[in-house]
């Protein structure tokens, strides 16, 4: 293949959250005609690709992760021709598309679930999803013990007595990928997009479509959103090795597409080798490095993942996907700004211990420009060029995450780091959309944080982020060798190309690596030159 289509080894890949990126219509709502209108925005950025999150038609119970019709837009977003509107414009300013494929389950709003409601146990329309008859007296109890990811049992009944299984939520009903059907309609999927001119697909729940034959019991947390802090035996869920025939299938798909169209996984496997299987030449491109993302903040836990990480992926040929905040997860601003070492937080309210605001966001424009001098491709999460916190303070009533209401209001979940963007600090909605309207609340703060505060005011964090994405491009940074340089202990620094890059961990300053100008730094320099605590800097 020849390098131009291989343009995803190192590219830098922007998360669109469509409810909460542009609203063109005011109704609280982001839609694609108001992501359109901010593709210019992303351009100056510095990007070279988007990824949306669904768009398709959905209840909503799970912020469109909950898929009624894989080939349509939901009204709430647009139309079929603003998705195509959507995709010429990016096109047009040389960033590539990718949108999300969901095929672990449908929404139990879709046609197919409400054919098995419909048809008797046993029949065709059943056998796509996973339904069983329960165990014990009258079936009355469930056919295994496995826990859904958002709390509570993973089964559901139906009123003939049979059981499906959702390891999400009871509206996200886990399709069968041993029918045949189901893989057809997929293919089929892919090549409706394919044929639309998107760039390639993020893979939800990459590592789930398989089940193990037997669905034997598992008694154990289903660890996925809360981390990768897996106990007990292989999960009888997750990673099962016919999962990767799948893929093989897709890649030979998208394979007969030019430019180099591409899939990612979203796969919560560890450990890297595990991983480095999803990206094997034949399968996808791309796999996020999660284990990564869930490193504490500290220098040599930090160079173990990486060096493993580049070992596993350089064993497969594929280059390592760096990302440190998503949709699922507490912001990296806010979670860095909490003691080192604790377990990440699955969300957090306003009784919960508040993180260190300031402390969060230094260590994140560090964490930040480590990440984007680390060799491969790396994903941003929108807001976090603006060094934007979670919303720790949200009134309870206003959550939506169904992990909110299944753990029986224990877990907090992910509203927090979906609230709707700061672009203008004195429009209403702060330039979301038109009106005052948006779907979560913004925080009274968040004017500080707009784009219009930040563009062109050195030292902010969105002026960070361009300087960074411009030094990368032209220094050809994602696309160099890696190599460890000694230093202090807590101190992390390594060469990649012609560039040293050093970030200090420890509680007091370090001198400069040797020769060399300052390229960019997350924070400046003491007074004598050296390095402060929680700052990397780049070196040329
Ligand atoms: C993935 C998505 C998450 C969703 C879940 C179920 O983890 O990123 O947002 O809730 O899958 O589809």
């Amino acid at each position: 293949m020849e390098q131009s289509s291989q343009w995803w080894r190192d590219a830098v890949i922007y998360q669109v959250y469509p409810r909460s990126f542009a609203d063109r219509d005011g109704d609280g709502m982001g839609d694609l005609p108001g992501i359109t209108g901010r593709l210019s925005a992303l351009r100056d950025l510095g990007v070279d690709a988007v990824w949306l999150s669904p768009f398709y038609p959905s209840p909503q119970h799970d912020a469109g992760y909950d898929v009624a019709d894989y080939r349509s837009v939901d009204p709430r977003f647009g139309t079929l021709a603003d998705a195509d509107a959507m995709i010429a414009e990016a096109h047009a300013l040389d960033l590539k598309v990718l949108v999300d494929l969901v095929p672990n389950h449908t929404s139990s709003a879709h046609a197919w679930f409400a054919a098995a409601l419909a048809a008797a146990p046993g029949s065709r329309e059943r056998d796509r999803y996973i339904f069983r008859d329960g165990r014990g007296p009258g079936g009355d109890e469930p056919p295994n013990s496995w826990r859904s990811v958002f709390g509570g049992p993973a089964w559901e009944r139906v009123p003939d007595g049979q059981w499906y299984l959702h390891l999400f939520d009871v509206t996200q009903p886990d399709l069968n990928w041993a029918d045949p059907e189901v893989r057809a309609e997929f293919e089929s999927v892919l090549r409706f997009w394919l044929d639309r001119g998107v760039d390639g697909f993020r893979v939800d729940v990459a590592h789930g479509l398989i089940k193990d034959r037997d669905l034997v019991d598992w008694h154990y947390p289903s660890a996925i959103l809360g981390g990768l802090g897996q106990e007990g035996p292989p999960p009888p869920m997750w990673d099962q090795e016919e999962v990767h025939e799948i893929y093989q299938q897709w890649r030979s798909v998208l394979d007969t597409y030019p430019g180099g169209r591409i899939l990612v996984a979203e796969a919560w496997v560890k450990p890297a080798e595990r991983l480095a299987r999803y990206v094997r030449p034949d399968e996808m491109h791309q796999a996020f490095n999660f284990e990564y993302l869930d490193t504490p903040w500290s220098a040599e836990p930090l160079r173990k993942v990486i060096e493993q990480s580049l070992a596993a992926n350089d064993a497969v040929g594929a280059t390592t996907t760096w990302v440190l905040s998503n949709h699922d997860v507490v912001r990296h601003a806010t979670r860095l700004g909490y003691p080192v070492g604790e377990a990440r937080r699955h969300g957090i309210g306003v009784d919960d211990p508040q993180p260190d605001t300031a402390l969060g966001l230094r260590r994140a424009r560090a964490a930040t420009l480590q990440m984007l001098a680390l060799p491969g491709s790396a994903y941003l999460y929108q807001g976090e060029e603006l060094g934007l916190p979670e919303h720790t303070t949200m009134p309870d009533e206003y959550r939506q995450d169904p992990a909110w209401f299944r753990s029986g209001h224990t877990e907090r979940g992910r509203d927090g780091c979906r609230v709707p963007i700061p672009w203008e600090a004195d429009s209403p909605s702060y330039g979301f959309g038109p009106s005052d309207a948006s779907w979560l609340p913004q925080p009274a703060s968040w004017a500080e944080y707009a784009l219009d505060r930040q563009r062109g005011v050195a030292g902010s964090t969105y002026e960070l982020y361009r300087t960074a994405l411009r030094l990368r491009r032209e220094r050809g940074l994602g696309s160099a060798a890696l190599s460890w340089m000694d230093a202090p202990a807590d101190v992390l620094a390594f060469r990649i190309g012609e560039v040293t890059v050093l970030t200090n961990f420890s509680d007091a300053a370090v001198e400069l690596p040797v020769g060399g100008e300052v390229l960019v730094s997350s924070e400046p320099l003491d007074a004598d030159g050296r390095v402060p605590t929680d700052v990397t800097v780049w070196v040329g």
